[in-house]
């Protein structure tokens, strides 16, 4: 199939493109590079240098006519989008909205896109968190990712593309950036590589739902099956606190610093965690493995 990824520099998008290449499938790739990288590219990938928002989008979908598109590009800081929310309502939901319409004209056959279960739940009223429960996102982020599954339902509805949406967990893995406001896990290998400490925001107590993204990637391949549509979550039903998981990286680096406490941030959500959806058929690498993983990556890079 030949299948266009925006985002696909990024983190999450270049593990995907890798994926499906394997898979014998053609790539197309649009980002802006704002986050992404180059080097993150394999050279079979053929690449848009374009932003989501540009007219030159409708062009590039109408002569590319892909079977699917699976849309990963976003403005992902949480803060940010608290900052600035017309940006962040641009980026996300008329940078969407602009893929969308483009993907319908040309006679895109489905759309796979990253939605948010931790931004889209909201403080959870019961854990894990299934794909019933209700949504109330406490960000200008997580209203973006539920307009868009709405617009994509609409779209669904009224022109038969047919769309799955991928509600993630704190998904983390090689290729995450470490500088950004999204990625503790990576922030932390980072630092520990570095011999800086790391420090935690506030107490150390609240929770997240660690994917790895190799699972991640399982569930965009799955996406492709044309019997699979709808929402689906992409989590492990397995709660760490911040303490837990910076203890369980020092020890896998063998390191000696020792975490240290720093303010909390205003109105950091404190738990979330989230019911592996259908599509995750095998169950999600341990946290452990994982860490372990991710942990050797960084250390390559920062190596090299
Ligand atoms: N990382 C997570 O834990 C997580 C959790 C839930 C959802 N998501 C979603 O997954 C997707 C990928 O996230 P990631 O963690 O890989 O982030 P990332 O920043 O590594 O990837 C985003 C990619 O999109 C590109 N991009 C950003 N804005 C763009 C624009 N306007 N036009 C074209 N390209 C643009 C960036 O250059 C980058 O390559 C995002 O939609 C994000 O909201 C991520």
């Amino acid at each position: 199939m030949k299948i266009l990824i925006t985002g696909g520099a990024g983190f999450i998008g270049s593990n995907i493109a890798d994926a499906y290449l394997k898979e014998g499938h053609e790539i197309i790739v649009v980002d802006n590079f704002s986050t992404g990288k180059k080097e993150n590219l394999s050279n079979q990938v053929k690449v848009y240098s374009v932003d989501i928002t540009s007219p030159d989008i409708a062009n590039i979908i109408a002569s590319e006519k892909p079977d699917i598109i699976n849309h990963h590009a976003a403005q992902i800081d949480v803060r940010k989008s608290v900052a600035d929310p017309a940006y962040d309502a641009d980026q996300n939901i008329i940078g969407s909205l602009n893929i969308i319409a483009a993907a319908q004209k040309a006679g895109v056959k489905k759309i796979i896109f990253a939605s948010s279960g931790g931004a889209i739940y909201g403080e959870q009223s019961y854990y894990p968190a299934d794909e019933k429960h209700p949504t109330d996102p406490r960000s200008p982020y997580g209203i973006t990712k539920l307009t868009v599954e709405k617009y994509l339902q609409f779209y669904r509805w009224t022109y038969g593309m047919d769309f799955v949406a991928l509600r993630y967990a704190n998904v983390y893995g090689p290729r995450q950036n470490a500088h950004g406001e999204a990625g503790v896990i990576a922030i932390f290998c980072e630092k520990i590589l570095r011999g800086q400490t790391p420090v935690i925001n506030g107490d150390g107590k609240q929770t997240r739902d660690y994917v790895f993204v190799e699972d991640v990637v399982a569930c965009n391949v799955a996406a492709l099956n044309p019997s699979v549509s709808g929402i689906f979550n992409v989590g492990t039903s397995v709660e760490t606190d911040v303490i837990t998981l910076t203890q369980k990286l020092i020890q896998i680096s063998q390191s000696k610093l020792t975490a240290q406490h720093g303010p909390a941030k205003a109105g950091e959500q404190m738990r979330s965690c989230l019911k592996p959806g259908a599509l995750q058929t095998i169950k999600p690498a341990s946290f452990e493995t994982g860490l372990q993983k991710t942990f050797e990556w960084f250390s390559k890079q920062t190596k090299s």
